[in-house]
């Protein structure tokens, strides 16, 4: 069944249509910049043009970058403050028409791993890990997804959150070389490995094509892989939460 999915991240909103049998995207993707402010009311004029652009009247399924419950945003995360309590399945119903069902983003690109990719018949506890703008977690047991989880956010010192220290972004903004990054994510999977102790850990977001170039200063024991998606994760995923209907 095709069903469009969009993965609305802190720099890029990006939509596919997606097999969700097969987890194969049947048509190109579409970026669009994520606005400036990304307020509710401009973020959704943004998934207007996706909508229009792929002159979409389905079902879609939303990635988005904060813990939700039920479609109702909790924090406006590295959006806006404006999305606190925003109800946005239904913000984008009243916009384009078209049903939602909204996941948090690296719940999806986990959704994506374990059903088509390097999670796939996985038993025991998985964990996605995404590096870009922000850090995101999607943990599995046994293929069962325990949503909204935030391991981004564990502290990390002086009351900072780890996502401030090892994010792709932080290694943009602070101009680190892929070796002094994977030194920061070494702290970051040691210390999460000690309180989850899982059996395997996938990399998402826009770091899992460059694994090759920061892995070796993660010397944890526990296996780390790269998301077979790629990037293209958060979109399979989230068409699959539609599918799935996850709310
Ligand atoms: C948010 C998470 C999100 C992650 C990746 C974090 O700042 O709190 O919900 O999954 O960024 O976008």
């Amino acid at each position: 069944m095709n069903i469009l999915g969009i993965d609305i991240g802190g720099t890029g909103i990006k939509g596919a249509l997606v097999d969700t049998k097969t987890g194969n995207l049947t048509s190109e993707k579409h970026r669009i910049a994520t606005p400036r402010p990304a307020t509710p009311e401009k973020v959704a004029n943004a998934i207007q043009r996706m909508v229009n652009h792929f002159n979409w009247k389905g079902a879609i399924g939303c990635g988005f970058p904060t813990p939700l419950l039920h479609g109702k945003c909790l924090t406006g995360g590295n959006l806006h403050e404006e999305w606190k309590g925003v109800q946005v399945d239904q913000l984008f119903t009243n916009k384009t028409g078209n049903e939602y069902s909204i996941v948090n983003d690296a719940d999806a690109a986990g959704l994506a791993e374990i059903s088509f990719g390097a999670g796939k018949n996985k038993m025991g506890v998985v964990i996605m890990i995404t590096l870009g703008t922000g850090i995101g977690s999607g943990i599995f047991l046994d293929g069962k997804l325990l949503p909204n989880t935030e391991l981004g956010h564990v502290l990390y010192k002086n009351g900072e959150i780890f996502e401030k220290y090892a994010a792709d972004s932080v290694r943009k903004s602070e101009k680190l070389t892929r070796k002094e990054w994977g030194k920061r994510l070494h702290k970051y999977f040691d210390h999460i490995n000690l309180i989850l102790s899982p059996d395997l850990f996938i990399i998402g977001g826009g770091a899992s094509k460059k694994l090759g170039k920061f892995i070796d200063q993660i010397k944890i024991d526990t296996p780390i892989v790269a998301a077979e998606a790629e990037n293209e994760a958060g979109i399979i995923g989230a068409a699959m939460a539609a599918n799935f209907q996850i709310k």
